[in-house]
Formats: structure tokens, sequence, C-alpha cells
């Protein structure tokens, strides 16, 4: 392959197994430069080793980065967005360490665990619902609304909103490649979070929102714009990323029925069948951008000040140099030091939630769908468009 290879991200064969090609970059020029789909070019760091340092190296900055991956319509300076882009995801030490610790007390393992009889009501609710249906696209009816349900309750924002805020959310994530629709997009979803930020402060709760808009107001720890900002990441996160965890591990395990029936039979495997799901089709391709402040050596090639990175994590999670058997799935996988919720101070906040919705959710399923199978080929599978994110845009089962 010769050095200017680019990767068609657009691709459906690409979109549909990825992999191969992620495993000849790891091969033959695991640190290179491409055009993304939003027209950007980029670094792509796709070994496991190269992936982890670039993920913690303080040279690789958000700060100037996050408007890059979002278009210009998305530049901080002004335009909707702006409301919506100073979040702890992009931005750098001082101002990450301030945002993220306004709200890492809610994301504790403890705290998240208080939650588990409210995640399994909810669960348990979106089941019952299925109840006496032959067919169902589990992604609508169940990995969608059930983390959409936990964050929106989390937040203190009513769920009923989800199918306005899921069109914008995909809208918003898929980047340049919307077109006309990304403007109408973020401007709606501003209106949206703008009014329950209002809708809060004049009737304050329990909730986490509420909590945030205490320490705006009274302490004035938080701009106006950082506090938009924190519900719109929180939101989106809760939106894009657990129901691709329940999607992709439901579809490994019905792609290959044996690993349904072994983790039935042995639910003890459950832990670590969740942590394979995350390293072996993890929900989150590639990390968002980060920008080189001078020159960095990245495994050996020189990436100019200035330039764009992005770690493409789903290939270091198949790097054969870090995992014996990379490209096989084993739900009792030990040692599995994945990088699916990144890795260094932007390590993914809500991974404890993440990890508890799935466990819950494969246990119900599990335990009330124990007949559960694919209601098409595998093959005929649609994955999402887009570089940032691993899902299926349906999952049709057969529930009986
Ligand atoms: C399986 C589900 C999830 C996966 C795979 C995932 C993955 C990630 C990854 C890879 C990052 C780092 C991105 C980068 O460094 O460029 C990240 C950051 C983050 N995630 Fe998640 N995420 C998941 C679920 C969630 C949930 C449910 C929430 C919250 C409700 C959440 C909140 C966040 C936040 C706030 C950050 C930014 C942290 C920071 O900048 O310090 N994530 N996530």
């Amino acid at each position: 392959m010769s050095q200017d290879a680019q990767i068609d991200f657009t691709d459906p064969a690409f979109q549909a197994d990825p992999h191969p090609v992620y495993a000849q970059w790891r091969r033959t020029g695991p640190v290179r430069r491409t055009r993304l789909p939003s027209g950007v070019h980029a670094w792509l760091i796709t070994r496991y080793e190269d992936a982890r340092r670039a993920l913690a190296d303080p040279r690789l900055s958000k700060e100037s980065a996050f408007s890059i991956g979002s278009s210009r319509t998305a530049n901080r300076a002004d335009g909707p967005a702006a409301v919506l882009s100073r979040h702890m995801l992009a931005v750098d030490p001082p101002d990450h360490t301030r945002l993220r610790r306004l709200v890492s007390a809610a994301f504790t393992v403890r705290r998240i665990e208080a939650l588990r009889p409210r995640i399994a009501e909810i669960t348990h609710d979106l089941l019952d619902a299925l109840e006496g249906r032959e067919r169902a696209d589990l992604i609508d009816a169940f990995a969608f609304p059930l983390p959409i349900q936990v964050i929106c309750e989390l937040l203190g924002v009513p769920a009923e909103d989800r199918d306005a805020f899921r069109e914008w959310s995909n809208v918003i994530v898929a980047g340049a490649q919307s077109g006309d629709r990304l403007e109408p997009a973020i401007r709606a979803m501003v209106g949206y979070i703008l009014g329950q930020i209002a809708q809060r402060r004049a009737h304050p709760g329990e909730d986490l929102l509420s909590g945030l808009i205490q320490v705006r107001d009274a302490e004035d720890r938080l701009t106006e714009a950082e506090l938009s900002a924190m519900v719109f990441l929180l939101l989106i996160a809760g939106h894009e990323t657990t129901v691709n965890l329940i999607g992709n591990g439901t579809c490994l395990l019905l792609r290959d029925r044996d690993q349904w029936e072994r983790l039935r039979a042995d639910r003890s495997l459950l832990p670590t069948a969740i942590e394979e799901f995350l390293r072996f089709e993890g929900p989150v391709e590639t990390s968002t951008f980060r920008v080189a402040t001078e020159d960095v050596e990245i495994g050996g090639v020189t990436v100019p000040a200035g330039d764009p990175v992005v770690v493409v994590l789903l290939s270091a999670n198949r790097d054969e140099e870090r995992f014996s058997g990379a490209d096989q799935m084993r739900l009792d996988r030990t040692l599995n030091a994945h990088l699916a919720f990144g890795h260094g101070i932007h390590y993914c906040l809500g991974a404890p939630l993440a990890r508890l919705e799935a466990q819950i959710a494969f246990t119900a399923l599990l335990d009330r769908h124990p007949g559960l199978s694919l209601a098409v080929a595998p093959e005929d599978l649609r994955w999402r468009p887009g570089q940032l994110l691993r899902g299926l845009e349906e999952l049709p089962v057969r529930l009986l």
C-alpha cells in the first residue's frame, strides 16, 4: 500500500467491516495522514502502544481541536454552536480539571451503583413493551431508549423529547457530512438545552442539572456557556455510545449463537464478556480530534505542529502486538486493557454507568428472551455512517 493511500470512510464495504483495512494500516503505515469524511486531513494512529501514548500526551491539545471535527459552523467564537462547545472533552487543563471535577462525584462507581434498581426497572419496562411481539428492531425498542431514559433522569430533563433529540444528535455527530441539516439541528439543540436550563432554574429539583445551575448561580465556578455545553456533552454521550455497546454486543452474540448459549449458561462470564464487546467491536470508532501544539514524534513519524490527530480506538483494540488472538472474540478474556473508553485525562467519565447499564441489559435479555435470534442475515445488517461511532442502524431480531 502506498504512503498516500486513503481510507474511504463512506464506502459501505468499509463500514460493514473496517477491521481488515485497519489491520493493513497497522502493518504498513500505523501513523498516517488521511482525509476524513468531513474533508479535514488528520493523522490516524492505529497501533495500540502509539494510541495509548497519544491519548495521554499533553502536547496533543483539545483546546484548538474541537471546531475541526464539528465543521466550520461549530466554531467556538460565534454562531449557535458556540453555546455548546466549551465542554470538558473540548478543553485542556486547567479548564478541563475544573469542569470535570464539577460532575465527577455524580459518576463514581458507588453513586452509579445506587442507580441499579431504577435502571433495572427501566430495562424491564422496555422489555415488557415487547411482550407478545415476534419481531422488533432491538436498537429502536431497547438499546437506544434505555441509556437515554437513564441519562435524562440523572440530569433531570424529560425523556419524552428523546425522538427529536435523537434526530438532532445524529445529525450533529455526523458533522459536516450532514450538510444543510447541520445548522438547523444545532439551533434546535441549543434552543432545547437553554429551555431546559431555564425550566430547572425556575423549578429546581434533586437532579444533576439543578446542582450545576446552583454551582453556576451561587458559586460562579461555571460560565453560562460552560453550563449549556456540559448538558450537551452529557446528553450526547448518553445518546450515542451505550446504545452501541448493547447493540454491537447483542449482534456479536447472535451472529455466533454458541457464544449466546455459553453466556446464557454461565453468567459469571458477563463482566469479561462486556469488556470483550468493548474491545472487539467498541461503540466509539475513533477518538475526538487533538492538535499537535509542537512537532510530535509518534511511532517514528513526526506529526507537524498544528496538524490534527485522531486515534483509531477500534484498530488499537485489535492490535495483535497487544492482544493475543486479537481477531477472536473471547468472552472469558482477562488482561483486557482495551482503549474503548479512551485513556488519560479525558478517559470516559460515564464508563461505570455504561458498564452497569450493559450488565443489566444483557442479564435481562438473556433471562427474558433466551431464544432471541437475528431476523436478517448478518451481511444485511447496516452500520451507521461516519468515522466517530461504530454502531448498527437497526438490529432486527426475532423475540420468540
Ligand atoms: C459504552 C459507552 C461509552 C463509550 C464506549 C464511551 C467512550 C468514550 C471515549 C472513547 C471518550 C474519550 C474520547 C477522547 O479522548 O477523544 C469518552 C469521554 C467521555 N465520555 Fe464516554 N463513552 C461511553 C458512555 C458514556 C456515558 C454513558 C457518559 C455520560 C453520561 C459518557 C460521558 C463522557 C464524558 C463526559 C467524556 C469526556 C471526559 C473528559 O473529557 O474528561 N460516556 N467516552
